[in-house]
């Protein structure tokens, strides 16, 4: 599959090179890259946001077409609607697509009990955390149970401490319900912390350079970060950076 964007100013820009990847069903799958390598648009054709320029995608057995029903996303921005109260901000694709209220409340009130956020229904974003905010907008993506959980650097705006918190958070929702997961994040560290695979992307235009398979036991938790291998695992990718002139050794 590859994605060209037309430009009035630039002319054409060759964003995604020949990408090739395919997830498994409950799979945990991060995506590491520099900066403007292609991850956001990747995210968004997944989700059929826009059109692929050549090849194809599908998700479960649907070739991908137009916005696809059986997706969440979380975005790096958590995008709530700062009138509507929590619950009403995780109901909202309910409303959407017309679906059953009542299932879906008490589906939303378990998900919120699940990240802590018991007793916050009524609030309105204003009054929570930016790692509050971050976990509703988590539950409004997880509300419908999407077969595919897409997530776009969902932690960078948050400070390193509520970061770690979250991936331990995100880790204990995907063990219970097993989503399989798309995830993109700039943390090589987050990366490999969270995931079964980790794909590595090169410079503009991406294309995999390696994928690694993480074999680290789960759950996972703060030990595991000074884990022998989980350090290994950092610096293959740190090693494919280097190669690629992304980072330099001193
Ligand atoms: N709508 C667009 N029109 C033209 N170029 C775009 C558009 N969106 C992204 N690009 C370009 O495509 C490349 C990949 O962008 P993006 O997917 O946002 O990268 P990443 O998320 O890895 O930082 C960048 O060079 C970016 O400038
Ligand atoms: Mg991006």
């Amino acid at each position: 599959m590859t994605k060209h964007y037309r430009t009035a100013k630039s002319g054409t820009v060759h964003a995604l090179d020949e990408i090739s990847l395919s997830l498994g069903a409950g799979e945990f799958v991060s995506i590491v890259g520099p900066s403007g390598c292609g991850k956001s648009t990747l995210l968004m054709l997944i989700s059929g946001l826009i059109p692929v320029s050549s090849g194809s995608i599908k998700v479960g057995a649907k070739p991908v077409n137009g916005p696809v029903d059986a997706t969440g996303i979380v975005f790096q921005r958590d995008v709530l609607l700062d009138w509507r109260s929590v619950l009403s901000n995780v109901m909202l694709p309910v409303e959407i697509k017309g679906l059953d209220q009542k299932a879906h409340q008490r589906k939303a009130m378990e998900l919120l009990h699940s990240v802590g956020l018991s007793g916050f229904e009524e609030k309105y974003p204003s009054e929570l955390s930016g790692g509050m905010r971050q976990r509703v907008a988590i539950c409004r993506a997880l509300v419908q149970s999407p077969g595919l959980l897409l997530m776009d650097e969902p932690f960078g705006a948050l400070d390193a401490l509520t970061r770690e918190q979250m991936n331990l958070d995100l880790q204990r929702m995907w063990l219970r319900d097993r989503n399989t997961v798309l995830f993109i994040t700039h943390s090589i560290e987050e990366a490999i912390f969270l995931s079964d695979r980790v794909v590595v992307m090169s410079a503009r235009p991406g294309k995999v350079t390696e994928v690694l398979e993480i074999e680290l036991p789960r759950p996972r938790g703060a030990y595991t970060r000074s884990d022998r291998k989980f350090v290994e695992y950092i610096e293959r990718v740190r090693r494919c950076f280097l190669a690629q002139g992304i980072l330099s050794e001193a």
